[in-house]
């Protein structure tokens, strides 16, 4: 066969037979109630995957393989740098761990369909928490470690947990990041009142317990009964999991149980090129989708062993991190954003440290969660010599839209292409009237209905929304908010986004949201947020302040104070550290702010004077300011 011959047979069955393709795929998992229905468009444009099967994700990813031959095998191996600490678990130890969470859980009286937000860094217990409310058909929702209690309070008021698993604190190179009090601020903003919560104390910061409500891991843990995994239908959520909106209200995306499991465990082989009980490791925190589909679920369900890494690709201790982990493990394949590489390309350029470590058993390294920049795909690819895979994915998607599938047949890998659509996914390029676009033309990436197994069935709560925010500008597709175009060859290459979300060093924000924060400062008229290009990070937020007639405070004052207004109401993570203050913001007649024409000028590039602005005038201050403030400007 050809090269791409396998992909392509794979890919063209998946959208020609979707039952029969993904039924084939869910045989390979455990049902304690076998599907009715593969695809279930009786709700379309709310598509359902195997409607009527009954099944449990923490049993498939653990007590499957814990009771059978990999009972001994190790499923999670914890390395954390920044503690000096490193253990691993078997599957039995991890599935034992689990269940008796899974009983302390319960005592708090969560039940299936209760959800439980899990607000914790990378450790373990993490990964147990989500795993245990699996087991019981609680609904998890982590929250990133680097949000600030407003972000986790919102998070709590959309949710509605009944009980937070927490841990005490969480450790940044050099800092350690208090979470308790963030969680007793966010309790506090927080509209819904939050009963119980388990804390677990880290030795680096012990907490302040609030007695009546919080309750000691260690000791809720060590008293509870172990629990037996709850059978829940394949469509039940596993999990929310916000990501950034146009406004200050996150987007709840939902991802169901049955679908989840099949699409995850399908690509561990496929796309991964994985087998059971190889060295597998996603260097992303379980806060954010990747780390949730394959730090935990996807190399689990699979049997295969995960590392869950506290660290940093530099500073923990050095720019030799990553190979130090791949050689200690013998990791065969790495999952990482490019902006990992690009740190690492600052500090060692020529990889000296590489050459102090064993890596004959990488096998492949996988890139995703921004555009994949060919001299950092170059850079590694020079430096590793295996195949670098860039591929493409989202927050809703749970599983990559594109990828070169490495189990089926590897095919040529062009830098800055995240290759072919992966099975189940009809990708066109449209106009922004709809219609479809020629081959090599940018447009709006979109995808036909259904989406595969595994993509998120709607938002928490919020049907209308995910109607609107996805489906309706192109009916019948689904609206990536991604720009992008496919080349004669099929593959796809993913400029940029289409709406205010940014990507800063692999962290979805939103300029809106940011905005909101701005706009709340007593001085501040009017305000603006762009995302500009960063050699480390992609991009960094950039804002742009009117102040309001007759504040006579200086101005770099104001700006300190924005800059820690982000810090407090979003998060560090923001990593919001410049604005301007300008006269004006340039706007179109109809009172639309140019933001694309001052990212532009702020990154350089060249730009046209656009023929709807309202006053050149307010553009050209703006520029002036770009300017005194050291950046570039293009006419
Ligand atoms: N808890 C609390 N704070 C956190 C945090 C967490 N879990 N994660 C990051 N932060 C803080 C950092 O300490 C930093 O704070 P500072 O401004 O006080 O220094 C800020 O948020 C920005 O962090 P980050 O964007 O991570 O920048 P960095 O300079 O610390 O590290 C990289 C840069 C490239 C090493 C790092 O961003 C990285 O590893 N990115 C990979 C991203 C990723 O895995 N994405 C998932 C998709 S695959
Ligand atoms: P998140 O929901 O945080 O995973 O972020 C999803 C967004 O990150 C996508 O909509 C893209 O804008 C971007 N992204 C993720 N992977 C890639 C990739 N391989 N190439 C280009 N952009 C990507």
């Amino acid at each position: 066969m050809a090269t791409g011959d396998k992909y392509r047979a794979e890919h063209a069955r998946s959208l020609k037979d979707p039952d029969g393709f993904w039924a084939e795929q869910a045989e390979k998992l455990d049902w304690s109630k076998r599907w009715d229905k593969v695809l279930d468009a009786s709700r379309a444009p709310f598509y359902a995957w195997f409607t009527g099967g009954e099944m449990n994700a923490c049993h498939n990813a653990l007590d499957r393989h814990a009771d059978g031959p990999r009972g001994s095998q190790a499923a999670l191996v914890y390395d954390s740098p920044v503690t000096n600490t490193k253990k691993t678990f078997t599957y039995r130890e991890l599935r034992d761990a689990v269940a008796q969470l899974a009983g302390a859980i319960a005592a708090q009286g969560v039940k299936k369909g209760d959800r439980v937000i899990v607000y914790m860094p990378m450790i373990p217990e993490a990964a147990m928490a989500m795993l245990a409310c699996a087991r019981l058909g609680a609904i998890h929702s982590v929250v990133f470690g680097g949000f600030a209690a407003n972000e986790l309070a919102t998070r709590i008021d959309d949710s509605r947990p009944k009980l937070v698993l927490a841990a005490s604190c969480g450790l940044e190179p050099g800092r350690i990041v208090h979470y308790k009090p963030l969680l007793d601020q966010a309790i506090e903003i927080a509209q819904h009142k939050v009963p119980k919560v388990i804390l677990f104390q880290r030795p680096q910061a012990v907490a302040t317990m609030k007695p009546g409500r919080d309750l000691d891991w260690v000791e809720t843990v060590g008293a509870a009964e172990p629990h037996a995994c709850v059978p829940v239908e394949a469509t039940h959520p596993l999990y929310i999991l916000y990501t950034s909106g146009t406004t200050g209200q996150p987007k709840g995306v939902v991802h169901d149980t049955g679908g989840y499991c099949v699409a995850l465990y399908w690509s561990m082989k496929n796309l991964y090129g994985i087998e059971p009980g190889e060295m597998w490791w996603t260097a992303s925190d379980v806060g954010w989708a990747v780390g949730h589909s394959y730090t935990v679920y996807g190399p689990l369900l699979y049997g295969a062993t995960s590392i869950l890494y506290e660290g940093k690709p530099v500073g923990t201790p050095d720019a030799g991190a990553f190979w130090r982990v791949i050689s200690e493990y013998k990791a065969v394949a790495l999952f990482t954003a490019p902006t990992a590489f690009r740190a690492i390309k600052k500090e060692d350029p020529d990889g000296k440290l590489l050459r102090s470590y064993d890596l004959a058993s990488f096998r492949t390294l996988f890139l995703a969660g921004e555009r994949g920049d060919p001299p950092t795909i170059q850079w590694a690819q020079t430096m590793l010599g295996v195949p670098i895979v860039d591929h493409w994915w989202q927050t809703e998607t749970g599983w990559s839209i594109c990828g070169n599938f490495q189990g089926l047949d590897p095919m040529p890998i062009k830098p800055g292409s995240c290759s072919v659509p992966a099975p189940g996914w009809d990708l066109h390029v449209l106009d922004d009237n709809g219609k479809p676009m020629k081959r090599g033309e940018v447009g709006a990436l979109v995808a036909r209905l259904p989406m595969p197994p595994g993509t998120f069935p709607t938002l928490w709560q919020a049907e209308q929304r995910f109607k609107e925010a996805y489906l309706s500008e192109f009916p019948g597709h689904y609206k990536t908010g991604d720009a992008g175009v496919i080349d004669a060859d099929g593959y796809v290459s993913v400029m940029t986004r289409v709406d205010d979300v940014i990507n800063v060093a692999g962290h979805r924000l939103s300029t809106g949201q940011i905005e909101e924060v701005l706009a709340s400062h007593d001085a501040v008229a009017e305000c603006a947020c762009v995302g500009i290009a960063d050699e480390m990070k992609g991009q960094v937020p950039l804002g742009f302040l009117v102040l309001k007639s007759g504040v006579s405070r200086p101005e770099g004052e104001i700006v300190r104070e924005v800059v820690q207004m982000v810090r407090d109401k979003i998060g560090p993570v923001a990593f919001f550290k410049q604005a301007l203050v300008v006269p004006r913001l340039p706007k179109t007649r109809s009172g639309k702010i140019l933001r694309g024409t001052m990212q532009k000028i702020a990154d350089g590039q060249p730009w046209k004077m656009p023929a709807t602005i309202d006053d050149p005038a307010a553009l050209e201050e703006v520029t002036g300011s770009l300017k005194s403030a050291g950046f570039a400007a293009k006419g």
